[in-house]
């Protein structure tokens, strides 16, 4: 078994890596999971995407703790787990324990989502911060010093396969610009060959894609796709 990343060492990772393409598990084949895990592997990404949902935060259910666990045992890739619930202090300790490499909750879940990210943290995940597509900058803006990763939704949460909803790329181009921003910028929701440049246009620097990828018959020739398109926008900015 490899050695798990510490925090810094995986942010810094992931940083270098960017623009990078993370595969989101909800839509690959989950009759094969070993295998769809395998092939986004050997296209050489450098993180897998999972969405957690619990029927209440969002209106449906997906993955659990016991898949997090499995997609553990069979890769050493850094696992974002996306935590579409409720109550996430609750959850968190059970997560990172199942595998976990980042953690990312919702501001519109929580009160204060401050002593949650400090409890990832400490756990010694990222801790990561989601906004929906109707929640403005302004919720998440005493949080951004707690915060390792901010996810900004391009779809309302709960479903692969959606219109990329063009709102985030305000909140990416506003929080890229910021001079003393540390935290991770990715996006989430909709993104696809004619999505990813404006993203990356914008600043984000990890790009979640369902969709796009599995219900494609070539994975690596679509993150490679992916990720030129996202590159060549990036080095045009
Ligand atoms: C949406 C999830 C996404 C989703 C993305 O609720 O958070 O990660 O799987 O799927 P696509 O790329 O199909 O929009
Ligand atoms: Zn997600």
């Amino acid at each position: 078994m490899a050695r798990r990343l510490g925090r810094d060492e995986l942010k810094a990772g992931l940083r270098a890596a960017s623009p990078t393409v993370l595969p989101s598990l909800l839509a690959c084949d989950f009759a094969h999971l070993e295998r769809e895990v395998r092939e986004v592997e050997e296209a050489g990404v450098r993180a897998l995407h999972l969405d957690v949902m619990d029927g209440h935060f969002v209106p449906n259910l997906s993955i659990g703790i016991p898949i997090v666990e499995a997609v553990r045992r069979i890769t050493n890739l850094p696992l974002d787990v996306h935590l579409m619930i409720s109550d996430p202090a609750k959850y968190v300790e059970p997560f990172r324990r199942a595998g976990a490499d980042s953690l990312t909750i919702h501001v519109e879940a929580v009160a204060d989502p401050r002593p949650v990210l400090d409890r990832i943290r400490a756990l010694g995940a990222l801790a990561g911060l989601a906004l929906n597509p109707p929640t403005p900058l302004s919720a998440i803006e005493a949080s951004l010093p707690h915060c390792d990763l901010v996810l900004v939704m391009s779809v309302m949460p709960g479903f692969g396969g959606q219109k990329f909803d063009n709102e985030a790329l305000g909140k990416l181009r506003d929080l890229s610009a910021r001079p003393a921003r540390d935290a991770l910028l990715e996006v989430d929701g909709g993104v696809g060959l004619d999505t990813v440049g404006p993203c990356a246009e914008a600043g984000a620097e990890l790009f979640v894609a369902g969709t796009a990828i599995f219900k494609t018959n070539d994975y690596a020739g679509t993150i490679h796709r992916l990720r030129s398109q996202a590159l060549a926008t990036t080095a045009a900015r």
